[in-house]
């Protein structure tokens, strides 16, 4: 046993010094150094990078519920380093490989307490043994609390998690409110200070149901800047059997604290030894496009644990979804039952309101478009009974699942989709009744195998049921856990809405293609000018996010008469949201009548690829622009429509649209014709800004030195703008090459996009 190495210090964390023998790990090359010590009986680190202070020394620890916390009376039992250097290969991604390199501190506790009884009344051991694992990259921090089996605690509840990130002063951040439920909220850029006097803001035009705790809470991931141009993020990783935690402000002293999410009953975490929390995550970047390409997140997050993942695969799918968003048509069937009982409710009785955008017809006009346009799949809402009284009535038996509409004839609709190339997406909203979907969960799965639906959006609108709980629970946060484990015995991809914001676990488990789990495009006119530039350093730092882009008709009367509505970007800045946002499921998301008016600009959306071998990010600014270079990885491109082809009543031989843009192949091209070709070496280039239009030069030194590329640029016209005319653009072609250098203009909330093949 080590003798307790620290001892020392002042009782308050903003005035504490760390003690001159402190533990001290640094990263590989040595970029960032971080401190631990036990200070009289507390666990506290620090973290500087090239001698600065990124973090000053922060407490560790938890109040427990009837037990004494373990934040006092620990002596290090144990301390031990090691070092890990990996690359390993996402089943997708932003590229083939991602390095995983740090050096690793563990440091093991005890604290005296009474010995619990084991079996045969023997006595256990009689001491709370509490580990801190840290692991330190060259961008950035994770460490987690791990509780042994050899400890008097086995079974122990958790009052407050008490880490803290203790800040160097009133950096800038980009943050949305805290809450148990929802992250559904515009982002706020401001200084630390600002966060009490504006966190209202975001709340009046957020999402439901809020369930803010603090005037200074805010969510993770959160993006921050340093006066001295340090670019921080705190976040988690790999939140399994835990609850999620927002962040509470101590605002004088700019220290963070964790803040659990409760359960219905007020717990913070309900823990059986041995078992660990999640990564506690603080990147620490000198640049902003250091950020975007930091996986600093998905690196904490364990390695893949499914044999075969030849079942997942990217997907670029359009869905019979935005009209009912708009208001042009509806989820529902009739108007003629307040209440449904599922099982008794007669719909074949009812006289149906003639809007169920679901229709047998609607449906086969979406699949025609689809498969005429080279895509993947087609989302399908609406499909089932109970659309009625789904939402604002906390209904537990709210769905089956397994009930279509009349006008929805399942089994003919994915025939004929196979027939035409297409795969339906299935959609399970289970309006937060959690414990409903758990019930029908396993004869929802079959019928999607039977039918051969491969994918399922899920969603969580509205309070959980279990009546009292949250979506950020430990209760909640094994619910949706249980649906992507259960998804993938049944070889199912799920791309779950409003659960819980993603913290890497899609390493783990790759079947988890997508999430909403912010404000996304569903939001239409509340989303302000230069959202979509914060969400890659907050939102998609744990995993993708199904945003929807794609929406060409700004003017939403014009998409669903007698309703209002303008959303606030250009339409280049939506061709530009495919490469700049990272997602191996995209949607695009507009009805086919509102593309079919600028097929021109369409065909980016049809070109790009939605799978990568290699990102460069260009430039970036958190809130401001960002420009990203994309190349596809090629072995992930045609893997959608093979999926397509494997099944018994499907079309064969379609290539879609992406890979045909690949292979220059001409638009009836089959998969015969795509054995002959050599692949083109292709890139995607995109660019977006905020409120503020920005003329740019890119520099196309990423492409082959030597060789001559065909460039297709979209971009916003000169009189483009999001307010007075989001729809002007201009095509361009030109023969470029690695020495080129673009000037571009995007205009407010506008955008650009690029795609370049050899020629
Ligand atoms: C909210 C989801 O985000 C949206 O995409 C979906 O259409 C509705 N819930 C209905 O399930
Ligand atoms: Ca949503």
């Amino acid at each position: 046993m080590l003798a307790l190495l620290a001892v020392g210090g002042m009782a308050h964390a903003a005035r504490l010094t760390m003690p001159s023998d402190a533990l001290v790990l640094t990263s590989p090359e040595g970029k960032l150094e971080m401190r631990f010590a036990i200070i009289d009986g507390a666990p506290y680190y620090s973290l500087k990078r090239g001698g600065q202070d990124v973090l000053l020394p922060s407490r560790l620890g938890f109040e427990l519920i009837n037990r004494e916390g373990l934040d006092r009376n620990f002596a290090l039992t144990d301390v031990s380093t090691s070092s890990f250097d990996e690359t390993w290969k996402p089943v997708w991604g932003e590229e083939a490989e991602i390095r995983n390199h740090y050096n690793e501190l563990l440091v093991k506790m005890e604290k005296p307490a009474e010995a619990p009884y084991l079996a045969g009344g023997k006595r256990g051991k009689a001491a709370d043994v509490m580990y801190i694992r840290f692991r330190l990259y060259d961008d950035g921090l994770g460490f987690r609390y791990e509780f042994p089996q050899d400890n008097a605690l086995t079974y122990f509840m958790i009052k407050e998690e008490l880490t803290e990130f203790a800040l160097t002063g009133d950096h800038t951040a980009w943050w949305i409110p805290g809450d148990y439920s929802t992250q559904e909220y515009n982002p706020t850029e401001s200084r630390l200070s600002k966060i009490r006097e504006l966190s209202d803001i975001p709340h009046k035009r957020g999402g439901w149901p809020w369930t803010a705790f603090s005037p200074t809470g805010v969510q993770t991931a959160l993006q921050m800047k340093t006066d001295e141009g340090l670019y921080l993020n705190i976040h988690e990783a790999a939140v399994l059997d835990y609850p999620t935690t927002n962040l509470d402000l101590d605002d004088k002293n700019f220290v963070f604290r964790t803040w659990l999410t409760p359960d219905a009953e007020g717990v913070k975490g309900r823990m059986q030894a041995p078992c660990k929390t999640p990564w506690r995550s603080v990147m620490v970047c000198t640049s902003a496009t250091e950020v975007l390409a930091s996986r600093l997140v998905l690196n904490l997050n364990d390695p893949c644990v499914l044999d075969d993942t030849s079942w997942i695969h990217p997907v670029k799918y359009m869905g019979v979804w935005w009209e009912m968003i708009t208001g042009k048509s509806e989820w529902s069937y009739t108007y003629d039952y307040p209440s449904v009982q599922l099982g008794k409710t007669d719909y074949r009785a009812s006289t149906p309101h003639g809007r169920h955008g679901a229709n047998n017809e609607n449906v086969r006009r979406y699949i025609d478009f689809a498969s005429a346009n080279g895509f993947d799949a087609l989302l399908i809402e609406g499909w089932n009974e109970g659309w009625e009284d789904w939402f604002g009535h906390q209904k537990d038996f709210v769905f089956d699942f397994i009930t279509p509409y009349p006008d929805f004839d399942l089994p003919a609709l994915n025939r004929y989709a196979h027939e035409h190339g297409i795969r339906l997406i299935m959609h399970h909203e289970s309006s937060s009744s959690t414990q409903n979907y758990e019930r029908w969960m396993e004869q929802a799965y079959q019928l999607m195998n039977k039918y051969g639906y491969n994918a399922v959006k899920s969603g969580y609108v509205g309070k959980i049921i279990p009546y009292g709980d949250y979506h950020y629970s430990q209760p909640t946060i094994n619910h949706y856990h249980y649906a992507i484990t259960e998804a993938a015995k049944h070889h199912i991809m799920v791309n779950a809405h409003e659960a819980v914001r993603p913290t890497g676990l899609c390493r783990t488990w790759p079947n988890m293609i997508g999430n909403e789990s912010a404000m996304g495009t569903e939001f239409r006119g509340t989303i302000q000018p230069g959202h979509t530039t914060v969400f890659p350093f907050t939102r998609l730092q744990g995993g993708p996010m199904d945003y929807t882009p794609g929406i060409f008709e700004m003017d939403l009367s014009v998409t669903a008469p007698g309703t209002t509505g303008h959303m606030h970007h250009t339409l280049c800045n939506q061709l530009a949201l495919y490469v700049t946002f990272y997602s191996p499921l995209q949607m695009a998301a507009d009805l086919p009548e509102n593309y079919a008016r600028f097929m021109d600009a369409f065909q980016f959306i049809k070109d790009v690829a939605v799978d990568w071998d290699k990102s460069l990010y260009l430039q970036a600014e958190p809130g401001a622009y960002i420009i990203t270079a994309r190349h596809p990885k090629l072995s992930t491109l045609n893997k959608a429509s093979e999926s397509t082809a494997t099944l018994a009543d499907a079309k064969k031989g379609v290539v879609n649209s992406a890979t045909k843009f690949v292979y220059a192949l001409p638009d009836n091209a089959t998969t015969a014709d795509l054995a002959n070709a050599q692949p083109h070496d292709v890139w995607y280039v995109g660019g977006i800004t905020d409120e503020n239009a920005r003329e740019v030069k890119v520099k196309l030194d990423f492409l082959k030195p030597g060789v001559k590329y065909e460039a297709t640029i979209y971009a916003d016209a000169p009189d483009a703008d999001y307010e007075t005319n989001p729809q002007a653009y201009t095509i361009t072609r030109k023969t470029v090459n690695s020495k080129t250098v673009m000037k571009l203009r995007m205009a407010r909330a506008g955008g650009f996009a690029v795609s370049l093949r050899s020629l």
